[in-house]
């Protein structure tokens, strides 16, 4: 069994990123923030940190999705980056299906930690964010 396999689910599996899939994540990045994507500039150093997880997704061997977690705060915390999902998979449940994945592989994998602190750009509403404690806010 390959070491960076994670698991099947929901028709995609799910494998830690390695550096040579860069090229693969920098074509479903395309249009992220503008052209101002930080992924391009970081990844091959995420590939080298410490306590980093990177997760991709595949379906059918293509690469569809990414998400990373980074432990901080001497295990109890995880600060969630890098999520993106390629523009034909949008719409269609996939974040949330690697989300899943990312938080379960860092349960197992980091069973310290508790909190899980993550952004996002669009306001998701009360019904979402009643599941969370909002730390801050900006309105640009
Ligand atoms: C934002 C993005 C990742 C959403 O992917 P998607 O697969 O189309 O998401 P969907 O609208 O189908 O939503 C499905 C699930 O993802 C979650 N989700 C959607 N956008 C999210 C976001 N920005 N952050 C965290 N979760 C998000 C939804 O809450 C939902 O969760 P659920 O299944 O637990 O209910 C995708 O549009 C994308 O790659 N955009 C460009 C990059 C980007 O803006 N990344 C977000 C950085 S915060």
């Amino acid at each position: 069994m390959d070491p960076h396999f994670i698991r099947e689910s929901k028709g995609l599996k799910f494998w830690l990123a390695r550096p040579q899939d860069y090229d693969e994540v920098m074509a479903i990045s395309q249009d992220i923030y503008q052209g101002n994507d930080y992924l391009p500039h970081h990844y091959h150093n995420w590939m080298t940190q410490h306590d980093r997880v990177v997760i991709i997704a595949r379906r059918n061997g293509k690469l569809v999705a990414l998400d990373s977690g980074m432990v901080v705060d001497g295990g109890q915390t995880v600060v969630l980056e890098g999520l993106r999902v390629c523009p034909s998979e949008r719409g269609c449940g996939v974040a949330g299906v690697i989300q899943r994945v990312t938080d379960h592989y860092i349960k197992q994998v980091y069973p310290s930690v508790t909190t899980k602190r993550l952004t996002r750009r669009d306001n998701p509403g009360p019904e979402k964010l009643s599941k969370f404690n909002v730390l801050a806010c900006r309105v640009n």
